[in-house]
């Protein structure tokens, strides 16, 4: 028996009697379950005499500061090789959108450079500490999506559908690579989640409502990424640590909460939740990563029952548990910078990225005082170095000098794109054909149309070089393919022609329109949504359908989506309906199908196969195959094809419980985050930065802005003035909006300021040259007021910004907030607000 096992037990006490002596209750068991009714895991990775020997040897050497450092995860932008050096911090992590010299277009040398400079402060034993290399995780989640020119898959959701757990194996070799090219040995994937919610913001990341899916997919994933373990690939520099996230039940939250609470019995936890863990650490996974949510009512971070009972303890999990971005401080009675409870029930590594030396100090206090028990921190370290030295991190030397690192042929490289075209293929379910509008024939005059057509960032969704996802255009995808570039790929050879048009309008009339609509980007939290309707109240898309039909014109959609929607209204205005989920960088995949050979004969068919049940009504929630009243539009399971010959549904029901009116609405400009169309830009008279990811910077030096947290992760930006000249934070770029409706009903522009310069700012909006308005804050009235926090809530009728409603027929900044003078401004939740009271004169001067 290893050390480490026996310090599982004594820790596990201990973790629950400080447990019941904080503040948080002990989980709701039923009397007759617990550990014993969970498997025991035999993982693919054995205990290794020889490399438990060197942890034991290792581990006896640090000293309880370095112990402390180890079990640190500190973000990129928040720490420095000297930091590393002093405090011996065990890993780091770059977020969403977080790159090196914050530099979205950073070459894979920057990122080797970086990896390489942590691993040397890492290994530096000038202060006499004990050389631990340093580990780097990444949310390689479709491909390694933080890296610019990477080949990027199709959202889990996508790779669902595809039913194929052989690709998923491939996909996750591919991925390995390309994050080893830049020097990073871990990433946080696969996501195992079942998503039984759809309006979960996460259910893209799923693979599946289907846990038996699941479970086979996360297997061939671990083994895809990690390599087979017992053979000459695992872990060698080809590939990389998994991650079996988020520990457990995110997916089974109330009403798909984002970081909500599962409320469940231990058997439904079990049965549908935990089958990707079962497999993912047969595999051999080396990570789990705990869940934000909570099961009935407790934090995972902070559950000692699951982390170190189940998981650890009956599962048999030998490698670590890392925690999610300040999981920790979720936990009742902690904070960012102290939670005893959430090592002591079981976490091995906190991902702390910024307050990472306030909680190292505290730690370190809580274990000289033996609030945490030295067993339970050794615990941890020798789950971290076991880890190390399985992914031969000892023995490697600096991360550019490893494996595929540094090769230019990897990143994006024609055989990783063949292998996504594939899966993208794969992917495509086929909901509907009627009159055999498809396939295509590739001498046809096709109109591409639709905001999805030519537009990589859409078709790749969340967590895609930005952390949601948004601000991304298509020269930020070298190598990639738009759906409507492999149209006009696919009918170049043929003679047909393929006309772009983003609006719907065309010259000569087309034999048949492709429209390419769906969701715009986002990641957690601000992906969740209240019901299943797509575009509720206001249904632009049906809208561009409708006209081409309208005009005599066979329509074929492709919808764009992170989980299944209410489009009934979509479906019956088409005549053919793809659901192409997220499919990453390589849309030629739906030229592949959708356009046919010289002969008018398929190339390929849709084999995909939905892994989502699809909803009849927005308000679904009783969605999964299995459930009670299960009732959906579209079956699991369900997909027609080219051989089958299915037409599928007749007419939908449109008129249906939970469909919201159509009407105005008010308008979300930024509210958590940019709202698509709209991009965040810094400006002044000579320059400006668009804002894609967390930081930007004018070049000019005048002023930065940074996304920060409000109520909830990035739902601000802080803008700081640094020389006194003027410079604005602006809203624009996106297509050219009518909104003199709002203007003559009154509506008001809102959003919250915190600043102590008020009388130095003013608001407006523009709508081409010489066209615009803006008021000095000064003269708004109410403007004083502010919170505790300091946040004022400012409103502006939209009025006062212009003195007629033709400004406002052509608005192309909905908003730009200037200020002269060196000050700083944080602003939040910016809308346009709809009152019905109808315009009336500007009630300040
Ligand atoms: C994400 C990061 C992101 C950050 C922004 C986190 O939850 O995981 O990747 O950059 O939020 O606040
Ligand atoms: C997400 C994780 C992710 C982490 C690091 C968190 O906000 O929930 O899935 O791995 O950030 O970016």
């Amino acid at each position: 028996m290893s050390a480490y096992q026996t310090f599982g037990r004594t820790a596990k006490a201990f973790a629950i009697s400080a447990l019941m002596m904080s503040v948080a209750p002990a989980p709701l068991l039923a009397a007759d379950e617990g550990a014993a009714s969970w498997p025991v895991v035999a993982s693919a990775v054995k205990a290794d005499a020889a490399i438990e020997a060197r942890v034991s040897e290792i581990l006896a050497k640090m000293s309880v500061e370095e112990k402390v450092g180890q079990v640190m995860q500190a973000e990129i932008q928040f720490v420095t090789p000297d930091d590393i050096r002093k405090y011996h911090l065990g890993s780091v992590l770059n977020g969403g959108g977080s790159l090196p010299n914050r530099n979205k277009h950073a070459t894979p040398g920057e990122w080797l450079a970086l990896a390489d400079s942590f691993y040397e402060a890492s290994v530096d034993t000038a202060d006499g500490g004990v050389a631990v290399p340093i580990i780097w995780g990444s949310d390689a989640v479709h491909g390694h999506n933080n890296v610019i020119g990477a080949t990027l898959f199709p959202h889990n959701i996508g790779l669902g559908a595809m039913h194929d757990p052989a690709l998923i194996r491939k996909i996750g070799e591919v991925t390995a690579r390309e994050v080893r090219a830049t020097g990073i040995d871990w990433t946080f994937a696969p996501t195992v989640a079942v998503a039984r919610n759809d309006r979960w913001g996460r259910t893209y990341e799923s693979y599946s409502e289907d846990p038996a899916l699941v479970k086979s997919y996360a297997r061939e994933m671990v083994l895809g990424l990690q390599g087979e373990p017992g053979t000459p690939d695992f872990l060698n520099g080809n590939h990389v640590i998994a991650t079996a996230k988020h520990f457990l039940a995110d997916g089974g939250t109330t009403a798909g909460d984002d970081q909500g609470n599962a409320e469940m019995p231990e058997k439904a936890l079990r049965d549908i939740h935990a089958p990707g863990y079962f497999s993912a650490l047969e595999a051999g996974a080396q990570s789990v990563m705990a869940s934000f949510s909570s099961w009935n009512g407790t934090k995972m971070h902070g559950n000692p029952y699951l982390l170190s009972d189940v998981l650890k303890d009956r599962m048999g999990f030998d490698g670590f548990i890392v925690g999610d971005w300040n999981g920790h401080g979720q936990v009742p009675g902690c904070t960012n910078v102290s939670c005893a409870a959430s090592i002591n029930a079981g976490l091995d590594l906190f991902m702390v990225p910024e307050d990472w030396k306030g909680l190292y100090e505290h730690t370190l206090t809580q274990v000289k005082a033996g609030d945490i028990p030295m067993q339970r921190l050794d615990d941890a370290v020798a789950r971290m170095l076991r880890v190390k030295l399985r992914a031969g991190l000892f023995d490697g030397g600096k991360p550019s000098t490893r494996g595929v690192a540094g090769r230019d042929d990897v990143i994006g490289s024609p055989e990783h794109r063949a292998v996504a075209r594939q899966a993208v293929r794969q992917s495509l379910v086929l909901l509907k054909n009627a009159g055999g509008v498809l396939p295509i024939k590739p001498s046809a005059r096709i109109l591409v149309t639709g905001d999805g057509a030519d537009n990589i960032g859409k078709q790749s969704g969340g967590w895609t070089i930005s952390w949601q996802g948004t601000g991304n255009v298509n020269s930020d995808f070298p190598g990639a393919t738009s759906i409507y570039g492999g149209i006009a790929d696919a009918v170049k050879a043929a003679g047909g022609i393929a006309t772009l048009s983003e609006d719907g309008f065309y010259k000569e009339k087309p034999d048949v329109a492709v429209v390419v609509f769906g969701e715009e980007p986002y990641a957690e939290g601000q992906g969740d949504r209240d019901t299943l309707e797509f575009e509720p109240g206001n249904k632009r898309a049906l809208a561009t359908l409708k006209k081409l039909k309208a005009e005599g014109i066979p329509v074929v959609s492709v919808f764009l989506s992170g989980r299944p929607m209410w489009v009934n209204p979509e479906i019956n205005a088409s005549d053919a309906f793809v659901a192409a989920w997220l499919p990453g960088s390589e849309g030629g995949g739906l030229a592949d199908v959708l356009v046919a050979d010289a002969q008018g004969k398929p190339r390929h068919d849709f084999t995909g196969r939905l892994s989502f049940s699809w909803p009849k009504t927005p308000m679904q929630d009783t969605l999964n195959k299995g459930q009670k009243g299960y009732d959906p539009q579209f079956a699991l399971g369900y997909g027609l094809d080219y051989k089958a010959k299915g037409k599928g549904p007749g007419k939908l029901a449109e008129d249906v419980e939970g469909v919201k009116a159509p009407g105005m609405d008010d308008i979300p400009l930024y509210v958590g985050r940019p709202l698509a169309p709209w991009l965040v830009f810094i400006t002044d008279d000579t320059a400006g930065q668009q804002l894609s990811g967390a930081y930007a910077a004018l070049r000019t030096g005048t002023a930065r802005a940074n996304v920060v947290d409000k109520n909830v992760q990035g739902d601000a930006l802080l803008v700081e003035w640094l020389t006194g000249d003027r410079a604005a934070l602006a809203l624009r770029d996106g297509p050219v909006l009518d909104w003199s409706g709002y203007y003559t009903a009154g509506a008001t522009l809102t959003f919250e300021l915190k600043t102590d310069k008020l009388d130095a700012m003013a608001v407006g909006f523009g709508c081409g040259a010489d066209c615009g308005g803006d008021v000095s804050l000064a003269k708004v009235p109410d403007v004083g007021a502010a919170d505790a926090a300091g946040w004022r809530k400012v409103s502006v009728p939209l009025v006062c910004l212009a003195d007629s409603a033709e400004n406002f027929s052509h608005v192309t900044e909905p908003f730009r907030l200037s200020a002269t003078g060196v000050m700083k401004a944080t602003v939040a939740n910016i809308t346009i607000d709809l009152t019905e009271e109808g315009v009336k004169a500007c009630p300040f001067p």
